[in-house]
């Protein structure tokens, strides 16, 4: 993971200076807030790791300059990866550092999840994307969901009121405290759907095209 992550940065800092994918230029620095922060929630949540094996597929909504998408597509090459981002800048600048870092399992996509239609079991991942009451009723799905939320020191003092009421469909897993070296504390907010609901007329983008 050094190796990759200093390849990851020479990138950002070279081929893609002029995009201010990241703010974060030190090596170390870069290595435990970017790389670290978006695997240790994987490595240390049991049910993160279930939900990966089950459905062999990760869509990561939001991924920016590609975290915590690219780190775990090459901690787990058997895993498929999906990357919705709709900012085509991002998505485009995150689809070159895939091919220069040799990443084979991951597809980068330029779209909204508003536009987005999980439409094959996948795990769901947001580091960093608004709050859990604003985008969890977003998602459509067809099958039973678990999402994954990376939060901040915060997570309760802004967000805990509100996910009380988290709408019907679904239902808090786990709040779990990462301990990432170097950063601020970092929270793994997991729910699952209780039910699927019904189609959607719009014409969506479909997750089965990128697989
Ligand atoms: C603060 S950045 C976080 C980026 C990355 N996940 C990270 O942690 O470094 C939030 C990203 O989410 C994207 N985003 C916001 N709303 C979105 C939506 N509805 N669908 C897809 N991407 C969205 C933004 O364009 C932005 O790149």
């Amino acid at each position: 993971m050094l190796d990759f992550s200093l390849k990851y940065l020479n990138i950002l800092k070279t081929q893609l200076a002029g995009l201010n994918l990241t703010t974060i230029l030190d090596p170390d620095e870069f290595y435990q807030k970017q790389i670290l922060d978006s695997i240790l929630p994987y490595q240390e949540s049991d049910l993160f790791q279930k939900s990966v094996q089950k459905t062999g597929i990760v869509v990561d909504v939001g991924f920016g300059g590609g975290f915590p998408i690219l780190p775990l597509a090459k901690l787990l090459p058997q895993v498929k990866f999906v990357g919705v981002e709709s900012r085509r800048k991002k998505a485009e600048a995150v689809t070159l550092i895939a091919k220069e870092l040799g990443l084979q399992n991951v597809k980068l996509v330029h779209s909204r999840l508003e536009d987005f239609s999980f439409d094959r079991p996948s795990t769901i991942t947001f580091k960093a994307v608004g709050t859990v009451g604003d985008y969890l009723p977003l998602i459509q799905h067809k099958h039973p969901t678990q999402v994954f939320f990376y939060k901040g020191p915060s997570f309760m003092q802004l967000e805990g009121e509100q996910i009380k009421n988290i709408e019907k469909n679904w239902k808090l897993l786990e709040n779990q405290e990462i301990k990432v070296p170097g950063t601020q504390q970092r929270f793994l907010v997991s729910f699952e759907s209780v039910n699927v609901p019904r189609g959607t007329a719009k014409t969506l983008v479909k997750l089965s095209d990128f697989l």
